[in-house]
């Protein structure tokens, strides 16, 4: 089936062509970074706006980079949730005036089961049932893929996600925003030496995650090392007591909390990725979601993974953050099945 995908569910609006689930024709993504970066996280109001200026371009653009004619696309796939509510809307109403105009199937589909399936797009070798990591900017996720349409949760995180770390830790160094690719490259390379942060629920024996304790202890390092204040412009945030511009010379004291952090985050997450691929008998991990595109993560889950006898997968980093070709994958298996919505759906800001 030839899918058009689209995905506005935080800040990226994106629109791709993907035939049966598996061939990408083409995949479009305008991100609105360079609109959130000066306030530290992504704004709900101008990230709906932005999607509004940019959705209509975005699908065209994929439409005419794939090759294909509007009336060619059999079915349409749009991020139904979990997210920004206002963002989420957007996409879904241009996806539903297409798919009344061309008189074709819609399905709305579940963002992190959109992530899981990314991974169908590169690889013909993932098998099912699988279990599979989502961690990105909103969820820290644990599921035992068991079927193409049966996809049970197993663990999630308690409080914060470990995207949602990097980006606070990385906000609260002064490094900049989003975070997660900021810190990566500050840590590269750095032995974070006798620093430790806790690794929160490691050794319970279940799937649960918990990353703001770490995210505390972090901050009470840095208010030890250098002094914090409480941000005017961002109410319930702290800043570092550092050099007054980090991107000129970051402290090696910085790089030592960025590395400790980064390291605790990845101790949580191979150990409990690895543990639920053996509990549920599954030869390859799936690992996927922005944080996912983490070289010290994807480094250390290979070389733990061949030790415990599992393969982890990785789609490549692009298709680990947000994207539209996941959608319109996962939508093919909806469409596929005969699970198309009715004209009426709506968001779902959690799911
Ligand atoms: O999946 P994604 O693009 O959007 C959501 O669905 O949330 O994930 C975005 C998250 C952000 O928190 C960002 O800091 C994190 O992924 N991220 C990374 C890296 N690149 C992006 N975290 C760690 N290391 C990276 N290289
Ligand atoms: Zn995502």
């Amino acid at each position: 089936m030839l899918i058009l995908g689209i995905e506005t569910s935080c800040d990226e609006t994106a629109a791709a062509v993907v035939r049966d689930g598996r061939e990408t024709l083409s995949d479009v993504v305008v991100s609105q970074i360079d609109v959130h970066r000066e306030f530290g996280g992504v704004v709900p109001e101008l990230a709906s706006r932005k999607h509004i200026e940019a959705i209509s371009p975005v699908i065209e653009k994929a439409l005419e980079a794939a090759g294909v004619e509007v009336s060619a696309v059999e079915g349409i796939g749009v991020t139904r949730g979990p997210g920004l509510i206002g963002s989420l809307l957007v996409g879904i109403g241009a996806a539903k005036g297409m798919a009344l105009a061309l008189k074709k199937p819609i399905c709305g589909v579940n963002h992190l089961h959109g992530h899981l399936f990314a991974v169908f797009l590169e690889r013909a070798d993932v098998k099912f049932p699988f279990v599979g990591l989502v961690v990105s900017g909103g969820h820290t996720s644990l599921y035992h893929v068991r079927a193409p349409l049966d996809i049970q949760p197993i663990g999630k995180t308690r409080d914060d996600a470990a995207g949602e770390a990097f980006d606070k830790v990385a906000k609260l160094l002064g490094l900049g925003y989003p975070g997660g690719a900021i810190i990566e490259r500050h840590a590269r390379g750095v032995d974070a030496g006798h620093l430790r942060f806790p690794r929160a629920l490691l050794d319970n024996g279940q799937f649960d995650f918990s990353f703001s304790g770490l995210k505390t202890a972090v901050l009470r390092s840095t208010e030890q090392m250098f002094g914090v204040e409480r941000r005017t412009d961002m109410p319930g945030s702290f800043h570092a007591v550092v050099a007054p511009d980090l991107s000129q010379t970051v402290p090696p004291a910085v790089k030592i909390i960025a590395a400790a952090f980064q390291d605790a985050v990845i101790d949580v997450l191979v150990a409990k990725g690895l543990a639920a691929a053996r509990e549920y008998r599954s030869e390859k991990l799936v690992v996927c979601g922005g944080v996912a595109a983490n070289s010290a993560l994807r480094d250390r889950m290979v070389h733990e993974g061949r030790l415990s006898g599992i393969e982890p997968v990785f789609p490549s980093m692009r298709l680990c953050t947000d994207n539209a070709a996941m959608i319109a994958a996962r939508a093919d298996i909806l469409l596929a099945a005969g699970l198309a919505d009715a004209p009426d759906f709506g968001a779902k800001s959690r799911w």
